[in-house]
C-alpha cells in the first residue's frame, strides 16, 4: 500500500520492494543476458513535456520490413505485410485503449468506457470472454510476446484469440540488436511460426517488432531512472503503450499504474499469484511504471480509481 501510493506520486524506489523481488533484481543486473551496455545520460529531472519531446524524437516504431540480412536474403520483403504498421491507420486513431493483463482490472466495470475507444491493445493470451463487464469485447491490436507462437499450450495457429486483430510480436534480441546473432539464437524461435501464419493468412496484418525499437524503450526508460534498471526488454505492456502514443491521438491506459484494487493476481484470467506481474523482476516494470505515472495527464481520480493513466499522442506533441 505505501508502495502504491508512492507509485501513484511518482517517487517509488526498489528499495520498497519485497526482498525476494529485489533478489531477483540483482540477479538479472549480473547475469545481464543481453549485452545491455547503457552509453546514454541520465537525465532525470525531466519535465512532462521533456520526456514526451525525448520520445518523440528518438523512438521509432519499426518493424522487420524484411530489407537487412539475414531477413533479405530469405525472401521477408515479400513475405512481411505490404502496409507497414505506421500506415495502416492513414486517418489517424483518435482515442486509443490499451488494456493489460493485470488482477486488479476485476471488478472495474471498465468494459464499456474501454471498448469506447476507437481501437483497443490487448495483450498476449488475455481473453475476454467472460470478463466483457471488466475488460469489454473489442480488440483491435494484440502484442504477443515470443511464447505465445511456441509454447504448444497458447495454440496460436488456432485459437480464435488471434484471428481478425492486427498481431504485433516480439521476443528479446541482444541489445546489439545484430539480426543474424538474434536470428541464430532467438530466446524462443518465433521466426518459424510467424512465416508459416503469413503464408497460410497472408491478408491478416502481422508484424515482427524490430530489436532496435525494443532497446531504445530500454535506453529512455534508464536515461529517466535515477536507480539502475533490470538490464532486459520493458515488458510488452510499456512497449504497446509506445506503439499506441504513436498511432493514437490520445492513449488510456487500463491497471498499469495500479488502482485501490492492486492485488497480487498476476492476470484477470487465470488463477495464478506473483507480486512480480505487477512490479517486475525480469521487466523493468517498476521504473516503466513510473515513466508512464510521469506522463500522465489524466486526473488523479481516475488514476487511483480506475487505474487509468492518459497520455497525449506523440504526432501531436510540439518540440
Ligand atoms: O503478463 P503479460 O505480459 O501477458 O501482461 C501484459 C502486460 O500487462 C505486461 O507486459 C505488463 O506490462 C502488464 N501487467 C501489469 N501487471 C500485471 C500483469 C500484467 O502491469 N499484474
Amino acid at each position: 500500500r505505501a508502495l502504491l501510493r508512492r507509485l501513484w506520486k511518482g517517487d517509488a524506489s526498489a528499495r520498497m520492494l519485497h526482498p525476494r523481488l529485489q533478489k531477483a533484481m540483482g540477479a538479472y543486473l549480473r547475469a545481464n543476458k543481453h549485452g545491455v551496455r547503457f552509453r546514454g545520460r541520465r537525465a532525470a529531472g525531466r519535465s512532462r513535456t521533456e520526456l514526451l519531446c525525448a520520445l518523440r524524437g528518438r523512438v521509432q516504431v519499426r518493424t522487420l520490413d524484411g530489407t537487412e540480412p539475414p531477413f533479405s536474403a530469405l525472401g521477408w520483403r515479400a513475405l512481411v505485410p505490404p502496409v507497414p504498421l505506421s500506415r495502416l491507420f492513414p486517418r489517424g486513431l483518435r482515442t486509443c485503449a490499451v488494456v493489460t493483463s493485470a488482477g486488479a482490472i476485476l471488478n472495474s466495470s471498465l468494459g464499456e468506457e474501454i471498448d469506447s475507444h476507437d481501437a483497443v491493445l490487448r495483450f498476449n493470451s488475455a481473453p475476454t470472454r467472460g470478463y466483457e463487464k471488466d475488460v469489454g469485447n473489442k480488440t483491435t491490436l494484440r502484442i504477443i510476446n515470443s511464447q505465445i507462437l511456441t509454447n504448444p499450450s497458447y495454440h496460436f495457429m488456432d485459437s480464435a484469440l488471434y484471428k481478425d486483430v492486427i498481431l504485433v510480436a516480439w521476443d528479446p534480441a541482444p541489445y546489439s540488436a545484430n539480426l543474424n546473432l538474434w536470428y541464430k539464437k532467438p530466446d524462443y524461435n518465433l521466426f518459424t511460426p510467424y512465416v508459416q501464419r503469413r503464408q497460410r493468412n497472408p491478408n491478416q496484418p502481422f508484424y515482427i517488432l524490430h530489436p532496435k525499437f525494443i532497446w531504445q524503450l530500454w535506453d529512455i526508460i534508464q536515461e529517466n531512472t535515477k536507480e539502475k534498471i533490470q538490464p532486459n526488454p520493458p515488458s510488452s505492456g510499456f512497449i504497446g503503450i509506445l506503439l499506441m502514443m504513436n498511432l493514437c491521438g490520445e492513449v488510456h491506459v487500463y491497471e498499469y499504474v495500479p488502482s485501490v484494487r492492486q492485488t497480487d493476481l498476476c492476470h484477470y484470467h487465470e488463477p495464478y499469484h506473483d507480486a512480480a506481474c505487477t512490479l517486475g523482476a525480469y521487466h523493468p516494470l517498476l521504473y516503466e511504471k513510473l515513466l508512464v505515472q510521469r506522463l500522465n495527464v489524466g486526473a488523479q481520480g481516475d488514476l487511483h480509481r480506475k487505474g487509468k493513466v492518459v497520455l497525449p499522442g506523440l504526432q501531436a506533441v510540439r518540440c
